[in-house]
């Protein structure tokens, strides 16, 4: 079963910037077609701590192993769609030159690549708009289309950054079923979030707070270490809990 393989591997993870420690010594492991979630307060690391995981930051020490290769690697990007938290768009292009910039990257080709490109545009609501430079778009424009840029490729590690902010309630519910779909299809997702419904479409979640991971566990396990029993008061949980 893909299931009980691992997708990524984290030992002892730390991150520095000067001596500031950002990331502290993280163990954590992802199963294949696994949704996970980090969440945690503003500043607690889930950025620099995803960006580790994709390879775009180089962890200070510890091992980040992807699919079976040591990140940061060039072939381990690549089973990997990264949607940032910042819109990495060309304005002056329009949607569909921005997907087929990617596409290119990723080498696909043909009909199959406007097939790709098509679908994609058309699971984040943006088929009519693909003639349209980027620089018009609205913020939820920009995020969607990010999102569809991360998707595009198929990749077998999706690692998306706060993909649904500023995406409405109806679009961002059929984005989560798409996200389950894929993972039942084998992508493992792993996603950094604020949203309390998008949290608890996560299987499991890690909770991080100045650079440490507080708590893993499912939405219902860490629920239920709080008082109240609500998913908002895991994000409030003091560093006395354990994973
Ligand atoms: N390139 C960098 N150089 C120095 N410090 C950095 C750098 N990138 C991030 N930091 C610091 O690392 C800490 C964690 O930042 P990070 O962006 O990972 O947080 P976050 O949890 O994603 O926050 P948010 O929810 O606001 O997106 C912050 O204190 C930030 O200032
Ligand atoms: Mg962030």
């Amino acid at each position: 079963m893909e299931r009980n393989k691992l997708a990524v591997t984290i030992n002892q993870a730390v991150k520095r910037f000067g001596k500031k420690e950002v990331i502290s010594n993280i163990s954590l492991t992802v199963m294949k077609s696994e949704i996970f979630g980090l969440v945690g307060p503003s500043g607690s690391g889930k950025t620099t701590f995803i960006k580790m995981i994709a390879g775009i930051t180089e962890a200070t020490a510890g091992i980040i192993n992807v699919l079976g290769t040591n990140m940061p690697n060039l072939n381990g990007m690549k089973k990997i769609g990264y949607m940032a938290q910042a819109d990495a768009l060309y304005g002056e292009l329009s949607a569909y030159e921005n997907m087929d910039f990617i596409a290119a990257m990723y080498g696909l080709k043909g009909a199959h690549k406007k097939k790709r490109i098509q679908d994609v545009l058309a699971l984040v609501n943006l088929t009519e708009h693909q003639k349209r430079p980027v620089h018009e778009f609205s913020g939820g424009m920009k995020k969607r289309l990010s999102l569809a840029m991360a998707l595009l490729h198929e990749p077998e590690l999706l690692i998306l950054d706060e993909p649904t902010v500023g995406i409405d309630p109806v679009l961002r519910k059929s984005i989560w079923e798409e996200f389950h779909n894929l993972s039942k299809n084998g992508t493992t997702i792993i996603v950094t979030t604020h949203i309390m419904d998008e949290a608890e479409y996560c299987e499991r979640l890690g909770l991080l707070r100045d650079g440490k991971l507080l708590a893993i566990g499912t939405p219902e396990e860490l629920k239920a270490k709080t008082s109240t029993g609500k998913l908002e008061d895991v994000f409030l949980m003091e560093g006395a809990v354990q994973a």
